[in-house]
């Protein structure tokens, strides 16, 4: 067994209010709106594990398979003595990289999901004997500061989550992402692909109902924390390709004209029937724009891999000197 550090940087109390200020904007401008961060508690991450393993969701498994191909090289450019894992989950195809990784000394695994954080850390401490494990909960868009660790510095954010991020968001992120690093170190980044609007539209509208379960789960969030009365079942899951802006958008649509209360927030709602609030964007990329928001933020994107069928890549890029 290893040493298995768990630091919270955000307290509850900040959770709280944090979630309370995104409730309180969200839901009081139009259209109404929702930041995805908050659909990942312990029910949430749990969730979003049965959706890497559904049919439809193909992106977990075309990562995994580049991630498999990749590793030996990954860990050849990068030398990295510390991996920071961003919106780690699971934390499940962050193994292939830490097979490889051999000259790794700590682990920083980074979630806002604690309970996804602590099982996930926990147990690649205890199979990794000399391995430092130091897990972080924070909010990867708010500045982190990261343990003290050896360099090179390698920041894995895998899963396609930049694309969860708005594009003003995804500019300031990078930006942060890169003064967490010294000139050299590396970024591991995962990004889904622009393709058919139906493969898309079916990775995030699943047929047994999983993804529109995990993008209610928001509501149930919302009831235990603040209170609030809403019925999941009175909303419907969307899931609609925007072809302009390359991006697939969750929202949950009112069945029926219906008032919820919020107590937590002093709010009450009105939804008219067929009201959409937004609740999560998943951008879709290609290569000459990834290419250019990481020069943007002082990367140099150096490896570009798509999986077999070109649904997904990962690219590595250098922190360039300032
Ligand atoms: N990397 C894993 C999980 C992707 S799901 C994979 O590739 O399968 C997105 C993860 O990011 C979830 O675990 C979620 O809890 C976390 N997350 C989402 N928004 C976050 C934020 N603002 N700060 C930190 N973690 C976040
Ligand atoms: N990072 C995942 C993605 O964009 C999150 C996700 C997958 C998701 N399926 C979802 C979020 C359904 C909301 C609803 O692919």
């Amino acid at each position: 067994m290893s040493p298995f550090q768990l630091t919270r940087t955000l307290p509850e109390d900040a959770t709280d209010a944090a979630l309370r200020s995104d409730v309180r904007h969200g839901l009081t401008r139009e259209p109404r709106t929702l930041p995805p961060k908050w659909f990942y508690d312990a029910h949430g991450s749990e969730l979003f594990e049965r959706i890497t393993e559904l049919p439809e969701y193909y992106p977990t498994r075309a990562e995994r398979e580049i991630l498999l191909a990749r590793a030996d090289e990954i860990a050849a450019v990068s030398g990295a003595r510390t991996l920071v894992e961003l919106g780690s989950g699971s934390s499940e195809k962050t193994r292939h990289l830490l097979d490889a990784l051999t000259g790794l000394h700590t682990y920083v695994p980074v979630d806002v999901s604690g309970s996804a954080l602590t099982r996930a850390g926990q147990a690649i401490a205890d199979e990794r004997p000399g391995l430092r494990v130091h897990a972080l909960i924070a909010d990867f868009t708010s500045s982190l500061t990261l343990p003290d660790s050896p360099g090179p510095r390698l920041v894995a954010f895998l899963g396609g989550t930049i694309g969860n991020l708005l594009p003003d968001e995804r500019a300031g992120f990078l930006a942060s992402v890169r003064g967490l690093l010294a000139p050299g170190d590396t970024l591991l980044l995962g990004t889904d692909l622009v393709k058919d609007e139906e493969v898309l539209v079916r990775a995030y509208d699943d047929a047994t109902g999983v993804t529109a379960a995990f993008n209610k789960n928001v509501l149930t969030v919302i009831n235990r924390e603040l209170g609030a009365d809403f019925d999941p079942d009175a909303f419907a899951h969307v899931a609609v390709w925007d072809a302009d802006r390359e991006w697939i958008e969750m929202r949950l649509r009112s069945r029926t004209a219906q008032t919820v209360k919020i107590p937590g927030v002093g709010l009450v709602v009105d939804f008219a029937e067929g009201e959409e609030l937004r609740t999560e964007v998943s951008a879709k990329f290609r290569e000459e724009g990834v290419r250019a928001d990481l020069a943007a933020a002082g990367f140099e994107l150096t490896r570009w891999w798509t999986d077999g069928a070109d649904r997904f890549a990962l690219s590595l890029s250098v922190a360039r000197e300032e």
